[in-house]
């Protein structure tokens, strides 16, 4: 159980670090989109292992940082890497850096990640705008004495994905000329890809990708009050739409190949965040 006191020293060493840096927004830069993070102006980099009760990344392309700085004239706090369940951390210890950012200032979260698609419509290369999640299994970072310093014992999630927001991206992706998917993020926590069976049934449930991670992160965002833009970058078609196997996905190679487009949304879209 993390208390509130460890979430304060984090923060404490953070705001220390940094010179007393306070950002407005948390950039959650998923598998292959780290690169983001490159563009930010007179950075302050802050590894995780520094932060007292911080773990690390373990999963590939995930630097293990934050970056601090501005982005499009905006304080933005980025982690180059995100947590996972699969590398055997608890859905807390996934979201903590969440709470620690909304601690540091930070009221919105920009969360991206890779995805597989479900829906049949999409294409290796597109991005959606999530517009919802699905969590039906898998454990939540709620669970447990609730700390009402952040946010009540039952959270609403019915504007998890802040409505506002979205529609900031809908009109900045058409500004850009960019086709915006719309969908459900469907959450699965790995390490393995799904069956064919699984992502059936995800479609039958109404996911449109699926993915291992983002939904801890939105939850704990959604609990202290902060407003959530996601994105997700389909990788690959999920398992059994194509009959391909999937142990040639390279989530790195796919999300380089579009991270331009990626980037330049993001980037059009933080001004009105
Ligand atoms: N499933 C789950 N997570 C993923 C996938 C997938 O097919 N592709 C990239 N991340």
């Amino acid at each position: 159980m993390l208390t509130y006191e460890q979430y304060q020293q984090s923060a404490a060493y953070i705001r220390q670090a940094s010179g007393g840096f306070e950002p407005e927004i948390l950039l959650v830069l998923g598998s292959g989109l780290g690169f983001l993070a490159e563009e930010i102006g007179e950075p302050i980099v802050i590894p995780y292992g520094q932060i007292p009760h911080f773990q690390t990344s373990t999963a590939p392309d995930h630097a293990g940082r934050f970056v601090l700085g501005t982005l499009a004239g905006r304080r933005v706090i980025a982690m180059q890497g995100r947590l996972h369940l699969y590398e055997g951390y608890t859905a807390q210890q996934v979201s903590y850096p969440v709470r620690v950012a909304k601690l540091l200032g930070a009221e919105t979260m920009v969360v991206t990640n890779a995805s597989g698609a479900i829906n049949t419509g999409y294409q290796v290369g597109d991005l959606m705008l999530i517009t919802d999640h699905i969590r039906l299994f898998d454990p939540d970072p709620l669970i447990g004495p609730n700390l009402p310093e952040f946010g009540p014992r039952f959270c609403d999630m019915t504007y998890a994905y802040t409505p506002a927001l979205q529609q900031v991206a809908r009109e900045e992706a058409a500004a850009l000329g960019m086709t915006l998917r719309e969908g459900v993020y469907f959450y699965f926590t790995g390490p393995q890809f799904e069956t064919p069976a699984e992502i059936r049934a995800a479609r039958v449930l109404g996911g449109d990708v699926a993915g291992m991670s983002t939904v801890p992160e939105v939850i704990c965002a959604s609990h202290c009050g902060m407003a959530v833009l996601g994105f997700s970058l389909v990788t690959n078609m999920a398992a059994g739409v194509t009959g391909e196997k999937l142990d040639g996905v390279d989530v790195v190679q796919t999300a380089n190949r579009s991270g331009k487009g990626f980037s330049a949304l993001v980037r059009a879209c933080l001004p009105r965040l």
